[in-house]
């Protein structure tokens, strides 16, 4: 017999701020790229009735000391349903002895996580007095999206874009009042180029095959974060712009594997594997330069690691543990 704790959502949004969530990943992503983690690529099981996917993903993070796996479904057709496209479960582990410590809610756990890895890269990519944010996408991942962007520099204005107004309207008024470091000037743009054109950071977090901006609406100096392309086939980021981007991905063989965004311009001829500049870990940890020029263009490509799950999920089962949250039943 052992004793498991359970989280639901609003336990797990009420334990970590973004800012905590922030301080996790980053700290994942170092050891990522130093070796000391466990990260096996992730099981993809397809269920093609619904054009459906459901992700098995395992990590260890050996100096944290943190093991376990989220399953996570994706499924773009519940837009149609009035669903999320995304739900997810995370089970964490005890490392000491193997057996099943938590389980807790992975859908707010996956926004959190997304977000908080475009705000590792934001913090140390995007020009430092970056202020006018674009987020193409109002989904889940949009909200933490900018959550994150405005957490790690001074945002003034923010422009959302999605093909469905309403969506975007909806965005905009619950990120409004949402408040904190997020501004009150948030417009919601006619089209991606308006939503560009301005823009000192962008964060692309989309369902799309097809590019959601245009390469020439794009200001010198801007940082991009893309985050939606996680297959071969799904694209967001135009190729001309991964051409003469200064390319930093979250893991280099997971982006090799799953990131259209990087696979479609390699197919294409437009770049090879060398125009990755590096893993964000690498340029966390000082190994290699992070941005050389106000006018270059940086773009994180995320396909999203089980590290960033396990670390903020074993960050948020510590703090349930020190605040006595949760509920605990005995297996
Ligand atoms: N990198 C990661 O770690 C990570 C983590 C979670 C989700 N994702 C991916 O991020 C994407 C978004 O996830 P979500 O949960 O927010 O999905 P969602 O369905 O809630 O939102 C996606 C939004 O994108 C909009 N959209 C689709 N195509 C568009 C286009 N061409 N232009 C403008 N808007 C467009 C849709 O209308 C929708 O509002 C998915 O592809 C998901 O798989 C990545």
């Amino acid at each position: 017999m052992f004793k498991l704790k359970i989280l639901t959502r609003e336990e797990v949004r009420q334990l970590v701020t973004m800012a905590q969530a922030i301080a996790a990943v980053k700290e994942a992503f170092l050891q990522l790229s130093a070796g000391k983690s466990i990260l096996p690529l992730r099981t993809q099981v397809p269920v093609e009735s619904q054009d459906g996917v459901t992700l098995f993903m395992p990590a260890y993070l050996s100096t944290s000391d943190a093991l376990g796996a989220k399953i996570v479904s994706v499924f773009p057709k519940n837009v149609n349903k009035d669903l999320p496209t995304i739900h997810a479960l995370m089970v964490l582990v005890n490392p000491e002895t193997g057996q099943p410590a938590a389980v807790m809610d992975g859908t707010y756990l996956t926004a959190l996580r997304t977000g908080a890895a475009s705000g590792v890269a934001t913090e140390i990519l995007a020009r430092t007095e970056a202020s006018a944010a674009a987020i193409i996408g109002a989904g889940i991942q949009g909200h933490t999206q900018l959550e994150a962007v405005c957490t790690v520099r001074t945002i003034k204005k923010a422009w959302i874009y999605d093909s469905r107004l309403e969506a975007a309207t909806a965005y905009a008024k619950a990120m409004k009042k949402q408040g904190g470091p997020i501004p009150a000037d948030i417009s919601v743009a006619d089209s991606a180029a308006q939503a560009v054109r301005e823009a000192d950071i962008i964060c692309a977090a989309t369902t799309s095959t097809e590019p959601v901006f245009e390469d020439e609406d794009l200001k010198p100096g801007v940082h991009i974060n893309g985050i939606g392309s996680y297959t071969p086939e799904m694209h967001e980021i135009p190729s001309q712009t991964v051409a003469r981007s200064k390319v930093i991905v979250d893991s280099r063989s997971a982006s090799l594997a799953e990131a259209g965004d990087l696979i479609i311009p390699m197919k294409a001829g437009l770049i090879n594997e060398e125009h990755i500049h590096g893993e964000i870990g690498e340029i966390a940890a000082g190994k290699i330069p992070a941005r050389e020029s106000d006018d270059e263009i940086t773009f994180f490509k995320s396909v999203g690691l089980a590290v960033q799950d396990v670390a903020v999920g074993e960050l948020i089962r510590r703090q349930a543990e020190r605040l006595g949250m949760g509920k605990e039943v005995e297996i």
